[in-house]
């Protein structure tokens, strides 16, 4: 059962594990009686109701006719200011004078099967059958005014999830102005919450921060007019007691990748608050007499069993009710990207070296970085003129993509059209194009400025040039990249200024809509230097993000790790990259350069032409790893094994049924000599018997340096010829372990792995990891007969 109304005015949506219940008050509105763990369907559920029998000491009373009821210390589904609730509102809306006094009440509701597609909206969740979910939409109308607040929610039935957005109908005569309307408002009875939100700024995008909720507010949210890499949209509340594996939490998210905002206050009643939706800061909506708004979509889910468990929810929900079109389950091709073996400098030949290279390799995709286009050799120039650059792609940009599709590649290619460089054709023919404001001296971000997306004629012709782009390249993947952010806001079109972030928004989407629909064979990555706009509007259009130009194997443990909280592994861009790291200088074996990649969508961003055969090999049997375990890695159920700030990030991915897992297990720092390690697997099957093995990884004898014949079979001298052959082509197996394990054993206490090397000798089952390595451990179920 997913729907149900009462008598008594209460109306519940069930989804296969949560309930989410609705009262209609005394007064008409909207309480939130209860969002949990799925209650019986017989369950009497008057007891959840609030009790309202003494007045509250400098309170305000709803009505003179209703004396103890304060909204102050309701739950509620929507909230005004004006009438007695000093909470944050979710709607602020200015009528005659100013005034923002509103009072919504119930007028009606009704059930509808599946998920409309709302008008208004571009980016937005969808139900392919009508079974796969149940919307529920109330309609509340102003006490005074005829202005009519519509709720609409959709339970997810299977991944639990429920998204809400909201819409305002503007029947009065006059126009109005909307201030703030907030997507979701979720009330919660108490506060005693952990919030957990997803920070960080360029290169280290999405770590985890994590506080107890005090009194007063916790305003997250962006205004830079992407949702930005200083905090995510996602935000997590969790129990003080909740872990990666039990506890209860609450995940939220938002369809949007614009300014945004989240709201988690703990009022003086101890209620809490989560609010999310548009950013109120720059943002003043016109509504016309007879027009309506209508807010992105807001998204939340409830789980008992940790953060995991959210998480699950949310991958199941992306993966199959936002990513679409020809690449939303389909395996996604390993690529090797130009840009850090090259930045700018490359010529035709070059280019066709490094596809050689990642061919020879195993790589399937090619993908040709900035600088192809106009004059771009530095980033000082060239944005908007998107036709190819003869002086270093000397036979043409459809030349080069046919040898690379004749070495049996696919070809990618990188666009950046939300910007113009001054330095442009594009800038010279239409300034007003770009967002700065007329006689006001701009800011610029990487010396480039934004194109006017809130315009349609500015629009028509990014679609135009763009589909030029993507035909004559013979593209089969565009990285759509966005590589500053907003300044200086003014549209020369004449649109209110308190619209032009929204407009944008819109206009970017409408860009999207379009030439995703007339390119669907085309996988689309989205891009924003890195993960500067990795978000739910972003992958209703593109079914992959570049999760952050920082591609240190560490750092992408926090960053990775950040994102999988809200975001499923499919949808992460993740590239193998050289060693000193281009953004760290952190050098990192090559092996856990690869394992912590093999967590997301796996590209190599380096000179692969310039291996040597020993390194060549061992890329090759990573990518062979890889295709062989791909559809587990991209689409398994992925899980956190360990807390933040640990010195192990452990992740496993898991099929349906757990009869298949991979393990990563990666150390930060090298502590030697520490006791036995312990890898419990608490998701294996206890009635299955498993088969354990590691991944064979090879490590470059050169890293044991003057320690060299403590683990060479033959001596070798330091400093001659020989030690230099030898240090550049050997390598040695580290720790080769296979075992037979009960599932109960796995689960319950878990494998003993082989020691770590300390400097006390070395044989094929020492494990070599040091400071930032790691180990990958493949686990399968196996047959009792093959056991015995
Ligand atoms: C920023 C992206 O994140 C990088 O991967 C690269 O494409 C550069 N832009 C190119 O300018």
């Amino acid at each position: 059962m997913t729907k149900a109304t009462d008598s008594s005015g209460i109306i519940r949506l069930d989804s296969r594990r949560t309930s989410y219940i609705i009262r209609v008050g005394e007064t008409g509105h909207l309480e939130n009686l209860y969002y949990g763990r799925k209650l019986r369907a017989d369950s009497d559920l008057n007891a959840l109701a609030q009790k309202r029998v003494i007045g509250i000491g400098t309170g305000v009373a709803y009505s003179e006719r209703k004396p103890l009821v304060f909204m102050d210390t309701m739950c509620l589904e929507t909230s005004t200011p004006g009438k007695g609730d000093f909470r944050t509102p979710a709607v602020q809306v200015e009528y005659a004078n100013g005034m923002t006094t509103l009072d919504f009440t119930y007028r009606s509701h009704r059930f509808i099967e599946g998920k409309p597609n709302f008008p208004g909206l571009i980016a937005q969740s969808y139900a392919k059958k009508p079974s796969e979910a149940t919307t529920l939409q109330f309609q509340l109308l102003d006490k005074t005014l005829p202005i009519v607040l519509t709720l609409n929610y959709t339970m997810f039935t299977e991944c639990d999830v429920l998204v809400r957005s909201c819409i305002l109908t503007n029947g009065t005569k006059e126009k109005i102005v909307i201030r703030n309307l907030a997507s979701l408002q979720l009330d919660l009875p108490d506060a005693d919450w952990n919030v957990v939100s997803f920070d960080g700024a360029w290169a280290r995008e999405r770590s985890v921060t994590r506080r107890h909720l005090e009194e007063g507010i916790i305003e997250l949210g962006s205004t830079c007019g992407v949702s930005s890499a200083f905090h995510n949209p996602a935000v997590f509340l969790e129990r003080p007691d909740c872990t990666t594996s039990r506890g209860e939490c609450y995940a939220f998210n938002l369809v949007y990748s614009g300014n945004h905002r989240e709201i988690i206050e703990k009022s003086p009643f101890g209620l809490a608050r989560f609010q999310s939706g548009i950013n109120p800061q720059d943002f003043a909506w016109t509504l016309e007499s007879g027009k309506e708004f209508t807010t992105p979509e807001a998204v939340v889910t409830y789980s008992a069993t940790g953060s995991n468990g959210a998480s699950t929810n949310m991958h199941a929900f992306v993966n199959t009710h936002i990513v679409r079109g020809t690449w939303q389950y389909r395996e996604r091709p390993v690529l090797c990207n130009n840009w850090e073996a090259t930045y700018f400098n490359f010529s035709e030949n070059r280019i066709l070296e490094l596809a050689r290279a990642a061919k020879d390799v195993g790589v399937e995709l090619f993908v040709l970085d900035d600088g192809w286009f106009g004059q771009r050799n530095d980033d000082t120039t060239s944005l908007g003129d998107w036709y190819v650059n003869t002086k270093k792609l000397t036979s043409g940009i459809t030349h080069l993509s046919n040898q690379i599709h004749a070495m049996g590649l696919m070809f990618g290619i990188w666009v950046e059209p939300e910007m113009i460089s001054r330095r442009s054709l594009l800038f010279d023919s239409h300034p007003d194009w770009a967002v700065m404001i007329p006689g006001r001296d701009p800011s610029v971000g990487r010396n480039q400025f934004i194109l006017d997306f809130t315009r349609k004629d500015v629009r028509d012709y990014i679609v135009k040039v763009m589909t030029e782009v993507f035909r004559l390249s013979k593209a089969d993947y565009v990285k759509w990249d966005m590589n500053r952010i907003f300044s200086d806001f003014y549209s020369a079109s004449g649109i209110r200024m308190g619209e032009f972030f929204h407009r944008y928004v819109m206009g970017l989407y409408d860009v999207f809509s379009r030439l995703v629909s007339a390119f669907p064979e085309i996988l689309f990555e989205g891009c924003a230097s890195g993960g500067n706009r990795f978000d739910l509007g972003i992958l209703c259009f593109m079914p992959q993000i570049w999760t952050s130009d920082n591609s240190d194997a560490f750092s992408r443990t926090v960053i990775q790790g950040g994102t999988s909280y809200a975001y499923p592994v499919s949808t992460m861009g993740a590239h193998v990259s050289a060693s000193p790291n281009h953004q760290t200088l952190r050098k990192t074996d090559n092996e856990s350069r690869f394992n912590v990649a093999a967590f997301g969508v796996l590209g190599y961003e380096m000179d692969l032409s310039a291996l040597n055969m020993q390194q060549k090999q061992a890329v090759k049997e990573q990518i062979a790893f890889y295709k062989k375990y791909r559809g587990l890695l991209q689409f398994g159920r992925f899980y956190r094994l360990s807390e933040e700030g640990s010195n192990r990030t452990r992740w496993m991915v898991a099929n349906t049924d757990f009869s298949e897992m991979l393990v990563l297990d990666f150390q930060t720092l090298n502590r030697p000599n520490i006791g036995p390690e312990v890898l419990r697997i608490p998701f294996a099957r206890p009635d299955f018997d498993y088969e354990f093995t590691s991944r064979i990884q090879k490590v470059p004898i050169r890293d044991f340096g003057s320690l060299i014949n403590m683990v060479s079979p033959v001596t070798i001298k330091s400093g001659g010829k020989l030690r230099k052959v030898i240090d550049d082509n050997v390598m040695l197996t580290s720790s080769d372990e296979h075992c037979i394990v009960s599932g109960d054993v796995l689960a319950y206490g878990g494998i003993r792995l082989n020691p770590q090397f300390c400097g006390t000798g070395f044989t094929q089952d020492v494990r070599v990891l040091g400071d930032f390595g790691s180990r990958l451990y493949h686990i399968v179920r196996i047959k009792k007969e093959v056991r015995n």
